[in-house]
């Protein structure tokens, strides 16, 4: 009987954590490295270093908190320009992501802005679609 009581607590005591772990929060940061692995990581890395003079890094980039506004337009349709990253020149073309909704490019921007040691806050879906309504 006891050890019915011990195993009944313990699956209850799993079930919690399950629920916790597998919360809002974590599931988009999921679908955000989902994105990434599918979309990104062959230009920019799995681990966000980018690729020599061509491809700049998203790991540690000062481009991401200076462009906060234009980052959902960037993923979404592309970037052409002569960027500075860290100090260093890029002048290759991104291509965008036209299909990305959203919803998948808030959570892809959490998630870049969140790994690899960078901590550059949340993006809230209301401010993705406003700067969205905004692209040229
Ligand atoms: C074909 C290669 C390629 C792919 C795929 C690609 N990028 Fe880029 N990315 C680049 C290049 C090249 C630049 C620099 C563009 C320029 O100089 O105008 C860039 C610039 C950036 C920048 C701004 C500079 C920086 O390093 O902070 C961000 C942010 C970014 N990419 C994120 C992404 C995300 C997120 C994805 C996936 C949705 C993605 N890129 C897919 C090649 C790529």
């Amino acid at each position: 009987m006891n050890s019915f009581k011990t195993s009944l607590s313990l699956a209850l005591a799993l079930s919690v954590s399950l629920w916790f772990s597998g919360g809002c929060g974590q599931n988009t940061f999921r679908e955000g490295e989902r994105l990434y692995k599918t979309h990104c990581a062959n230009c920019h890395m799995d681990d966000g270093i980018g690729l020599s003079a061509l491809i700049p890094p998203l790991a540690g980039s000062d481009y991401l908190n200076k462009h906060r506004e234009q980052l959902p337009c960037i993923l979404r349709y592309g970037l052409s320009d002569t960027i500075f990253v860290n100090g260093k020149m890029y002048a290759e073309k991104m291509p965008g992501v036209p299909t990305l909704s959203e919803i998948h490019i808030t959570n892809l921007l959490n998630f870049i802005n969140n790994s690899w040691g960078n901590r550059n806050g949340v993006y809230r879906l209301e401010e993705v679609r406003a700067a969205l309504e905004k692209c040229q």
